[in-house]
């Protein structure tokens, strides 16, 4: 059991998942990509209280990406209306977690921007820790609405070209309200991005499972973090200036 190796001490404050390998589970079980999908709710459903439970603050995932657009019309309208029958508010109310959404939700049906809109509002107070879901959601999307943010910013005189920092592109991103995440897992057995927080994962450390999503649980969850405990952030600096940091 990983659960029982864990340093509690050193949990990763915020989490990433790409939450890949649904069509595949459903494939060689001989069911459709959409009960692929189906299973995969239901396994970010039963992490949720883990993650809650071990103090993981921020969780963030990759449901669909602005590349899905270009998905057969009949699993990206499957996949919205499963996003529609499945984001159920009380399940956030139950957790005690606030619901946050990064992308471009206008592209999303209209009803489905309704129940995301409710979702949001209705638990905006909640404290437990953030389930951001990545709704036609890509860095590379991102990023050119910051930049057209940070230009029109310049353009009307608030900005200064000169006073643009790191910090500028940070509030401009739609994860401005999120820490940088400290761990990125990606499930199904690809090692890329695939256009997920290419920005904020610049020190992110990368976790790569065969494991498909649907499979994906607490003592997967906590293998994953065992691992990551057994890594030194370095950040650019020596193997010794980090211990003495440590040991101060
Ligand atoms: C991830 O599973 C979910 C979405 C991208 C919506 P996939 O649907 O990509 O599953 P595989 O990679 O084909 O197995
Ligand atoms: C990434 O998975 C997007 C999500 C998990 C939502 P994909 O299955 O779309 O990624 P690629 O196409 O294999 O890179
Ligand atoms: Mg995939």
């Amino acid at each position: 059991m990983y659960k029982e190796k864990l340093d509690l001490t050193r949990i990763p404050q915020h989490i990433a998942v790409i939450m890949d390998g649904n069509g595949r589970w459903a494939k060689e079980r001989g069911m459709k990509r959409r009960d692929g999908h189906v299973a995969g709710t239901e396994a970010l459903k039963n992490i949720l209280k883990p993650v809650r439970d071990l103090g993981i603050k921020y969780l963030t995932v990759y449901a669909f990406s602005t590349e899905n657009w270009n998905r057969p019309d009949e699993e990206v309208e499957a996949l919205m209306a499963l996003l529609y029958e499945k984001l159920d508010v009380n399940l956030f109310m139950e957790n005690d977690v606030r619901f946050c959404v990064i992308g471009d939700v206008s592209r999303l049906p209209q009803h489905l921007q309704a129940v995301v809109n409710h979702c949001l509002e209705t638990t905006a107070n909640n404290t437990k820790g953030t389930l951001t879901v990545a709704l036609s959601y890509s860095s590379k999307w991102e990023l050119v609405e910051a930049t057209k943010k940070i230009a029109r910013r310049v353009q009307d005189g608030t900005l200064q070209v000169d006073d643009i920092n790191e910090s500028t592109i940070d509030e401009s991103l739609n994860t401005s309200f999120l820490p940088d995440p400290d761990l990125l897992i990606r499930t199904g057995g690809e090692y890329r991005l695939s256009n997920f927080l290419l920005w904020q994962c610049a020190y992110t450390e990368l976790y790569f499972c065969d494991t498909y999503w649907p499979d994906f649980d607490e003592e997967e969850l906590c293998k994953a973090i065992w691992n990551y405990q057994q890594r030194e952030r370095r950040f650019g600096k020596t193997s010794e200036q980090v211990i003495g940091t440590t040991e101060q």
